[in-house]
């Protein structure tokens, strides 16, 4: 008879009878510990995850006032990391009486609104990369012309290395801007491009833009729908692009479990299994490290009527492929930019072609000198404004509606009109029509 026979074991049963007793202790302790802070009602937060607030018990003279009369903001900037930092209300919004925009205030002076300046003295390198990029003065000259600038900030302007892509393109929205009238654009332009905006103190742009006041959450400011309150419509679709990419359905299916919290700067496929505007454009993801300069990646100027090559382009484009190498194999990728470019080259040649199109009505003045005061003005300017950028736009974020339907067949449309719309004007002027031999 073998001894391991599986006879009953007086002494192996009470082991068993122990260990679902201490197992049912244990069970019925975590039970009770449950209720009593699900009673309690504070821990409760903690074991979900979430961040408690830090101000409840301040006795700063700000927080005590403000929870009776904004008690919202309190609430969101107690659960916010820069509050459990101990970085306070005054470190942003007190100034000095004679600061520019100073408010007086129950015996001290702030500001309203809180410029780059205020956040600069903590947070250099973000607001020098915001300066040197697109969102900075760039955004604010797009709308306001360069006329708008004090010589101090002209300075600065010029010395923005991406900056001064296609003056004379701009030039055309500008005008735009004038036939609107300030009625419009203050909900309109203005509300966009005001992200570059420089305040009273000189100081440029506005961080709230993307990170809303008070949370200062990076949940928020990672997530695509903050982008989309400006990069969205017929001229700059990204966000409708970004829903129809594989990217974009990862996040609508299955983001609610990404770590939208991880430490900035070391994220990688771990934290976020596929990339959101912010991952592929700001974040420290894989070999690339985080960013404020929103052209700090980019390669060619896709904005433009037809676009060239930025400067320092190739450095820009390893640090956007080591974001895809993260998740893509290198051939992949070095093979999507090969087709990329193409692609990009393609919607060049339809906008030259427009371009040679017209030349014949410059060349004899039979265009009127104010613009958009013309159906051709239109048809001309939304090929490639609309349908040139959306066409690029889609082959490098993937998105194969807005390439095709959006995009190339609305060039070809218009390429057509727009020959029927120049013949007429030749012909009525006794010239041959474009296509005439
Ligand atoms: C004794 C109460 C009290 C104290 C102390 C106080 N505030 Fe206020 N604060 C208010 C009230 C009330 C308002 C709202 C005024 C309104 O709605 O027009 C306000 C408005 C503000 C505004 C908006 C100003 C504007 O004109 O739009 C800011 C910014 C502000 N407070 C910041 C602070 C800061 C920072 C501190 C601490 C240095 C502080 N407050 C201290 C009561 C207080
Ligand atoms: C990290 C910087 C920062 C801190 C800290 C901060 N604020 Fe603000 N606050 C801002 C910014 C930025 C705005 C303006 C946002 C906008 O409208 O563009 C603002 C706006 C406000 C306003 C005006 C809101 C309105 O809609 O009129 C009040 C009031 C205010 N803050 C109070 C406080 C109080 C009270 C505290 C401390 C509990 C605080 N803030 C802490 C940055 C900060
Ligand atoms: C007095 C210094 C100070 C000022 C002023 C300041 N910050 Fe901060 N901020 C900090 C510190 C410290 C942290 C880091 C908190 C941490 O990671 O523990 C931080 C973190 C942040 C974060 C990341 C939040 C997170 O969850 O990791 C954002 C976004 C931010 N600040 C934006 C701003 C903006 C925008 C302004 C100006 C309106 C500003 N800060 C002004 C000190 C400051
Ligand atoms: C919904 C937000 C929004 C509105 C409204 C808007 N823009 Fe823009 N604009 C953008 C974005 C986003 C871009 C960047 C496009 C890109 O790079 O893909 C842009 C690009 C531009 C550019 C090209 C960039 C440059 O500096 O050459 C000009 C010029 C411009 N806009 C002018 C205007 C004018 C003028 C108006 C009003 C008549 C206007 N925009 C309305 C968001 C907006
Ligand atoms: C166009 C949108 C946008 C604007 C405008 C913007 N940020 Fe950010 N910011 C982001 C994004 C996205 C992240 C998160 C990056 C990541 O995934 O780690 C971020 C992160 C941060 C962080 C945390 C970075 C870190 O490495 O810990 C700070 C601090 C910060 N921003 C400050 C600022 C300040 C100051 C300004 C204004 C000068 C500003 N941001 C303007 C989008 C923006
Ligand atoms: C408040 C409006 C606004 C928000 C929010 C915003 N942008 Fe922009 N963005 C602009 C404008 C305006 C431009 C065009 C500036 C120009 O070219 O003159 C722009 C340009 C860009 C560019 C092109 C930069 C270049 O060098 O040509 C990128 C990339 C970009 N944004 C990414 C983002 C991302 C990612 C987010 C969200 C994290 C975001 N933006 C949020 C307004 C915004
Ligand atoms: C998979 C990475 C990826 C994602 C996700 C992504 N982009 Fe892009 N984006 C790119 C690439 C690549 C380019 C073209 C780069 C170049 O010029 O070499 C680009 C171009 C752009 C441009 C054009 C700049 C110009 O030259 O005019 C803007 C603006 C922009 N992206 C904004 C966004 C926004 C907003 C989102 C989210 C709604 C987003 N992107 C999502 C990779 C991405
Ligand atoms: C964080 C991971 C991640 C990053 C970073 C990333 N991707 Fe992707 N990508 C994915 C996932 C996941 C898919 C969906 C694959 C599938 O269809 O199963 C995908 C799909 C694609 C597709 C479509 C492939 C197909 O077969 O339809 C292209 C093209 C693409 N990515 C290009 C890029 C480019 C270019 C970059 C960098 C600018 C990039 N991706 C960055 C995860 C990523």
């Amino acid at each position: 008879m073998s001894t391991d026979n599986p006879s009953p074991n007086p002494f192996r049963s009470a082991r068993v009878l122990i260990l679902s007793l201490t197992a049912t202790i244990v069970v019925l302790a975590l039970a009770f510990v449950g209720l009593a802070i699900t009673r309690s009602g504070q821990p409760a937060a903690a074991v979900s995850g979430e961040k408690v607030n830090v101000l409840e018990n301040s006795d700063n003279n700000c927080v005590t006032c403000h929870r009776q009369s904004t008690p919202g903001i309190v609430e969101q900037y107690g659960h916010s990391t820069m509050a459990a930092a101990d970085v306070t209300c005054e470190n942003c919004h007190v100034v000095a009486a004679d600061y520019p925009g100073a408010i007086e205030h129950e015996g001290v002076y702030v500001l309203h609104e809180p410029t780059t300046a205020m956040c600069q003295s903590c947070h250099q390198a973000e607001v020098a990369q915001y300066n040197q990029s697109r969102h900075g003065l760039p955004s604010y000259v797009a709308y306001a012309g360069e006329e708008a600038l004090t010589d101090e900030q002209l300075v600065a302007y010029h010395n923005i290395p991406e900056g001064g892509a296609n003056p004379e393109a701009s030039k055309a929205r500008n005008a735009l801007h004038a036939l609107e009238g300030e009625a419009i654009t203050k909900f309109a332009c203005e509300t966009c491009h005001d992200v570059g905006k420089p305040a009273a103190d000189g100081s440029v742009g506005q961080c709230s833009k993307c990170h809303l006041r008070h949370e200062f959450s990076l949940e928020q400011a990672r997530k695509p729908e903050t982008c989309n309150n400006c990069h969205i419509g017929p001229d700059h679709p990204q966000w409708e692009i970004y829903q129809e990419s594989p990217h974009g359905i990862a996040y609508a299916t299955g983001g609610d479990r990404w770590h939208w919290d991880a430490e900035p700067g070391t994220l990688d496929a771990t934290d976020f299994p596929a990339p959101t505007c912010a991952t592929c454009h700001f974040s420290g993801f894989g070999a690339s490290s985080t960013t404020h300069d929103s052209g700090d990646r980019l390669t060619w100027y896709l904005a433009s009527p037809i676009s060239d090559r930025r400067p320092a382009w190739q450095d820009n484009q390893v640090r956007m492929q080591s974001v895809c190498q993260e998740c893509h194999n290198d051939n992949f990728v070095t093979q999507f930019y090969t087709d990329a470019d193409a692609a990009t080259e393609a919607v060049n040649a339809f906008v030259r072609q427009s371009d040679e199109m017209m030349q014949p009505l410059v060349d004899n003045q039979l265009l009127t000198d104010a613009p958009f005061d013309e159906p051709i003005d239109y048809t001309y300017f939304e090929l490639w404004h609309h349908w040139g950028r959306t066409a690029k736009f889609g082959v490098w974020m993937q998105g194969a509606d807005y390439v095709q339907w959006h995009g190339a067949y609305e060039i070809l449309s218009d390429l057509a009109e727009l020959r029927e719309m120049i013949d007429e004007k030749l012909v009525k002027a006794g010239l041959p029509p474009v296509d005439g031999e």
